[in-house]
């Protein structure tokens, strides 16, 4: 286990990881084995678990695109929000709740990581650290599609949250350090801390986003786990830090981010009961 604290490390070098125990991984590979399942069904089978605004469970491809619609990334997704597989249509399915199931307990570790780092900047900040992310936040599992033409399955693009965990069964992921996009490290045991737009605009500017991109390596199967961190997106949230004397609100902001990628407004959720 790193002595890092990530927080200090996110605001030192722009990214950072966290590292995964034995039983976190196994939670992961659960969660992979569960995808796979998942999105080798027929397209109509997956198109019952999605819903119309494409917010909840299965995305097909083409939705989604990370510079130009005319470019889509080259991937089928599934969003679990809040951690209520019953937002997922046709949930109790048995076409569905394995993988619902597994999405729940990697929750818990990517929550948890989640955790630490806010944790480390609001004692950074000098702010009480109660940015209850848990109902607005979610997992993202992408399913990337073979293709024998472009260099790039997404092109560079920032994401539009606090923070993105990213983890990938495979290389392709780059990310811009010193003006330069290099391979990123995923996938040995670690969860790789990628801050958003909207953590820029909590700190001021002081966290620049991280760009991204994933290079095309002709893989037969490719699949990453994405836990997205939000602030809360049903009140105004100020930010760590006041840009200018103004009082930016955050929450407004990562409601919309999610447009410049084709994404429609983040729902504002109320915490499962039960
Ligand atoms: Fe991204």
């Amino acid at each position: 286990m790193s002595l890092t604290d990530p927080a200090r490390d996110l605001l030192d070098r722009g990214h950072t990881a966290i590292p995964l125990t034995t039983e976190d991984a196994a939670a992961l590979a659960e969660l992979r084995t569960q995808a796979a399942r998942f999105f080798t069904q027929d397209e109509e089978t997956k198109a019952r678990h999605g819903s119309a605004d494409f917010n909840f469970g299965y995305r097909p491809y083409g939705r989604q695109y990370s510079v130009s619609p005319d470019r889509p990334d080259m991937n089928s997704s599934f969003t679990y929000w809040a951690n209520d597989p019953t937002r997922v249509p046709g949930h109790e399915a048995d076409t569905v709740a394995p993988f619902l199931k597994a999405l729940g307990a990697y929750w818990q570790v990517a929550a948890g990581s989640a955790d630490q780092v806010l944790a480390g900047l609001a004692g950074h900040y000098g702010c009480g650290n109660d940015l209850q992310f848990r109902t607005s936040s979610y997992l993202e599992v992408n399913w990337y599609l073979r293709d024998d033409e472009r260099d790039l399955l997404q092109d560079r693009h920032e994401d539009g949250h606090l923070f993105t965990l990213a983890t990938s069964d495979g290389p392709g992921l780059e990310i811009e350090t010193d003006g330069e996009m290099r391979q990123a490290a995923v996938g040995d045991g670690r969860l790789l801390v990628m801050p958003g737009s909207v953590l820029t605009a909590m700190t001021a500017g002081q966290v620049p986003p991280l760009y991204h991109q994933v290079r095309n390596h002709q893989l037969e199967r490719r699949i990453t786990v994405l836990y997205l961190v939000n602030p809360p997106l049903g009140r105004p949230v100020a930010p760590y830090v006041a840009k200018d004397g103004q009082a930016v609100d955050v929450a407004a902001l990562a409601r919309t981010s999610g447009a410049m990628f084709g994404l429609p407004p983040a729902p504002v959720l109320t915490p499962p009961t039960a």
